[in-house]
């Protein structure tokens, strides 16, 4: 059984194709960037359209395959950017029409966690999800994955990309602060909030943008990145404490983040648990995923009737009814 996956949630347009064994064939993908600005839902879109069938071709071309070959579509329904979302949808319902397949939307964020699964060999982990956009603490609990924790603002990707512009580091920064954060020597006391099992970023991010110029760039980097992080190893903890799981398991875009995977190294030590950090290629946005998630719902036996397949911006992790 083959699947072909679509990702277009941001600014990322991935194309994937697995084998029922999860083994994937390609992953390809294109991704909008802009220096001096955040994603523009509207440009972002046209890019998508722009590059997606040249990524197509790549993604068929790579596993040897043609649309024949393939069992089931996917694209990722949600949550994401409405324009984004839209090329993703609509390239998998022509595709599905013209070749007669079966077409799936599935939910981003269950896609990253399972194909992390998958990837890691972790069985029942906390899941701690971050991402430009995102920011959750997962756990599988009584037939779906319940967010634990989550951002209440924006996601911590977000917060380092913004710091990163207003000192000029471009787009992505979040490697480069992940890299400065080791020259860092000095912890600059900054906004600490965590609300309940909840997060919220804001303040951090406006008080360490007003102390640019005022302290050394490392030492900032150092202490925005110690403070967000140490924020969602407070939510994580207290997830493990109480779902009493022995596994966490880090994905999303900030999954590469080694300051982050550091930090929740010390905290499963403490706590005898195993630390799982999701592979970079299956980590960022990507189309396996996507195909993954599509691949096993199919096998399953879900369909889906083409006026089931809009776009939900909103769509939660904790929606999906988890029957695979
Ligand atoms: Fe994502």
């Amino acid at each position: 059984m083959y699947a072909l996956g679509f990702e277009s949630t941001a600014h990322t347009f991935g194309v994937g194709i697995v084998d029922g064994k999860c083994r994937v064939l390609s992953n390809e993908k294109a991704s909008y960037t802009h220096p001096d600005a955040g994603i523009h839902p509207r440009l972002a879109a046209e890019h998508h359209f722009e590059h997606g069938s040249r990524v197509l071709k790549q993604a068929l071309v790579h596993a040897r395959l043609s649309m024949k070959d393939i069992d089931v579509i996917s694209f990722a329904q949600g949550p994401g950017l409405g324009p984004c979302l839209r090329v993703g949808a609509i390239t998998a319902r022509y595709l599905g029409l013209v070749h007669q397949k079966p077409v799936l939307g599935v939910n981003h964020c269950v896609a990253h966690v399972e194909i992390g699964k998958v990837k890691t060999g972790a069985r029942d982990p906390v899941v701690v999800y971050t991402s430009g956009a995102n920011t959750q603490i997962i756990a599988y609990e009584n037939g779906k994955y319940r967010v634990m924790g989550e951002t209440l603002d924006m996601g911590v990707g977000n917060v380092l990309d913004q710091f990163g512009r207003k000192i000029g580091l471009g787009f992505p920064a979040g490697p480069i602060i992940d890299r400065n954060y080791f020259k860092g020597k000095k912890m600059i006391p900054l906004p600490y909030s965590v609300k309940g099992m909840d997060l919220v970023f804001a303040g951090l991010l406006t008080e360490a943008e007003r102390k640019i110029g005022k302290e050394g760039t490392n030492d900032l980097c150092y202490s925005l990145m110690h403070t967000a992080f140490a924020m969602v190893c407070e939510v994580t903890e207290r997830a493990l404490a109480h779902t009493e799981k022995k596994e966490v398991l880090v994905t999303g875009g900030v999954a590469a983040s080694k300051a982050l995977s550091q930090m929740l190294q010390t905290l499963c030590d403490e706590r005898k648990a195993v630390l799982h950090v999701v592979p970079k290629p299956y980590a960022m946005d990507n189309g396996a995923m996507i195909a993954w998630q599509g691949l096993i719902e199919h096998r399953s036996g879900r369909k889906q009737a083409l006026a089931e397949t809009g776009v939900n911006q909103r769509y939660r992790t904790d929606h999906v009814d988890v029957f695979w």
